[in-house]
């Protein structure tokens, strides 16, 4: 017993989330929460999920994923989980679960009392090679934060709500951690935002310029082929990296720059900042060791019209990129006709299918009827 408490102490586990043995209830929770795109990148990582540099996203509208979370007693000492993604089940992602589920059992240990049968689903299509991981562990944390709230209480405060959410989603997935909140978002120590954190993102609600409360993103897909490394091992071989130093100090120094441009509505330091932060990503997997590269001929052809589009007509349109080929155009609403015609009349031949989503900045989350 007495090692037990010590234990727990140690683990800073939380003893009082745990159900009476005979009253394990069963329930069904619902959520859905969107995808996000990085403008500063989170690229290279420390144990437990612990961020390198710091980075600050647009948390977007439509891309999003929808969680349906049923539980009941589990009859072993453990967790049980089956995962239907569109319906079919889908043990690859079982098994990212179960190990997300394992890494957060110190901060929800009830989870160990229960069997899970989740659904998920995304709104953006399958084929279209967009990473799903940011909403779909997003929409599960909030789940399971609805689950504690709901028997135990202990997460009443919206702001406490959303901080655990945060908290448990950067476990799952780094990114996924600033798609708990809307608009703006920042994760990691910064001394740019004083409020901000390695473990769990905060929302950027002040010091945010009317022109990026709803900026564009039109997503145009290149490839829609499985990656060739996925992230977590692209985070990994920043380990090796011989720029990796001087990456991170430029990532803080971007947020400091960055953070200025969107306080006071300078869309050039945005452009200048966001496009460079895209192609330095790029070049940390080109110069890691072994190298690789996610662009495609089509995402450099796509690059190049944006940046001539741009200087001949003066429209504040700029690209970033996530960790893949596809390229997420940005630019303010004011613009959106003259870009979306530039994109249907000139970019569209580079595209995989002519596939585009266009989507913008989203509020965030929600909980759904269930
Ligand atoms: C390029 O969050 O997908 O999109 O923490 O290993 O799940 P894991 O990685 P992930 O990495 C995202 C990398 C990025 C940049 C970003 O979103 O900041």
């Amino acid at each position: 017993m007495v090692f037990v408490t010590t234990f727990a102490v140690m683990m800073e586990i939380e003893t009082a989330l745990i159900f009476e043995k005979n009253a394990i209830p069963q329930g069904t929770v619902a959520w859905q929460s969107p995808s996000n795109i990085a403008l500063v990148k989170y690229w290279g990582k420390k144990e437990h999920q612990i961020p390198c540099n710091a980075s600050v996203s647009f948390t977007l509208d439509k891309s999003v994923s929808k969680t349906t979370v049923h539980y009941t007693p589990s009859d072993s000492q453990a967790f049980q989980l089956a995962f239907y993604l569109d319906g079919e089940r889908n043990e690859k992602f079982e098994k990212k679960i179960s190990m997300f589920f394992q890494s957060i059992l110190h901060l929800q240990p009830f989870l160990n009392q229960l069997s899970f049968t989740i659904h998920s689903s995304n709104t953006f299509p399958h084929s279209a090679g967009i990473a799903s991981s940011a909403s779909g562990m997003s929409a599960l944390a909030l789940c399971l934060c609805q689950i504690e709230q709901n028997h135990f209480q202990t997460l009443t405060n919206t702001d406490t709500f959303l901080r655990k959410a945060s908290t448990l989603a950067r476990l799952g997935s780094g990114s996924a951690c600033r798609s708990v909140y809307g608009g703006l978002v920042v994760w990691g120590e910064t001394s740019a935002c004083p409020q901000s954190a390695n473990k769990y993102a905060v929302p950027l609600t002040e010091n945010v310029h009317p022109v990026f409360h709803d900026y564009c993103d039109t997503i145009l897909i290149i490839d829609a082929g499985q990656k060739s490394v996925s992230s977590r091992a692209g985070h990994e071989l920043m380990h090796t990296n011989p720029f990796a130093v001087s990456r991170f100090r430029q990532a803080s120094e971007n947020m400091e720059i960055l953070l200025k441009a969107i306080s006071g509505g300078d869309l050039d330091t945005f452009i200048r900042i966001t496009e460079s932060e895209a192609l330095t990503l790029h070049a940390m997997m080109m110069t890691s060791e072994p190298s690789y590269m996610l662009m495609r001929p089509n995402t450099i052809q796509v690059i190049e019209r944006i940046r001539a589009f741009r200087s001949e007509t003066g429209i504040p349109v700029c690209f970033t990129l996530d960790a893949g080929p596809n390229v997420h155009t940005l630019y303010p609403a004011i613009h959106k006709k003259e870009v979306l015609s530039f994109i249907k009349n000139e970019l569209i031949i580079y595209l995989y299918n002519s596939l585009m989503i266009e989507d913008g900045t989203g509020n965030g989350p929600k909980n759904l009827d269930v």
